[in-house]
């Protein structure tokens, strides 16, 4: 029988704000069988793919990122908020529901003949996705696939990402 990563996943309601449902990936944390379900998913699915390296996007997207890298021996390649790494960067600024926000990754760890898997811990507007994509595309590599365990489609992720296949765990409809 599956693992039910549904009962695992504690809900928060009016969080951050009223009338949001959050999704809080910290009760998977807590959670050694159900965080061994997510790695071990994510090491099936991948471990013979054509994907020669992973990103990560800070900072959820680092926990389900970094054993998935050291499983399956990939260079893992971190997007960072602005201002926080301290070689030279690459930079792209994108579109917040209030503001804008900016990531960067090293430019002498990104290039030509590198096939991505971006992971994040859940994907809602896609925003944060499609800026990773533009980075590591501008930088001359390539991106296959987005992993992240939690999907909210009715936040229409696919219109932002329609470029790239997501896959997820567990998908949410609208309360
Ligand atoms: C959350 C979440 C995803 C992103 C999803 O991160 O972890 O990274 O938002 O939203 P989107 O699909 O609309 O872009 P957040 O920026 O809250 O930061 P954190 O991971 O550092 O907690
Ligand atoms: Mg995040």
């Amino acid at each position: 029988m599956a693992f039910d990563l549904d009962a695992a996943i504690r809900k928060i309601p009016d969080f951050p704000k009223p009338g949001i449902l959050f999704y809080d990936i910290t009760s998977i944390l807590a959670n050694p069988e159900a965080f061994s379900y997510c790695i071990n998913s994510m090491v099936e699915t991948y471990k013979d793919t054509d994907i020669n390296a992973i990103a990560a996007i800070e900072s959820r997207g680092f926990i389900f990122a970094a054993p998935l890298a050291e499983r399956l021996s990939l260079p893992l390649i971190l997007v960072r908020k602005k201002g926080k790494l301290p070689g030279e960067t690459l930079s792209k600024t994108f579109d917040l529901e209030y503001g804008q926000d900016t990531i960067e990754i090293h430019k002498a760890d990104v290039g030509p003949g590198q096939t991505f898997l971006i992971v994040d811990d859940l994907v809602a507007t896609g925003g944060t996705l499609r800026a990773a994509i533009d980075l590591l595309t501008e930088a001359g590599a390539s991106v296959k696939e987005i992993f992240a365990p939690i999907g909210l489609p009715f936040l229409n992720y696919s219109e932002k990402l329609g470029d790239v296949p997501v896959r997820t765990l567990i998908e949410y409809d609208s309360e």
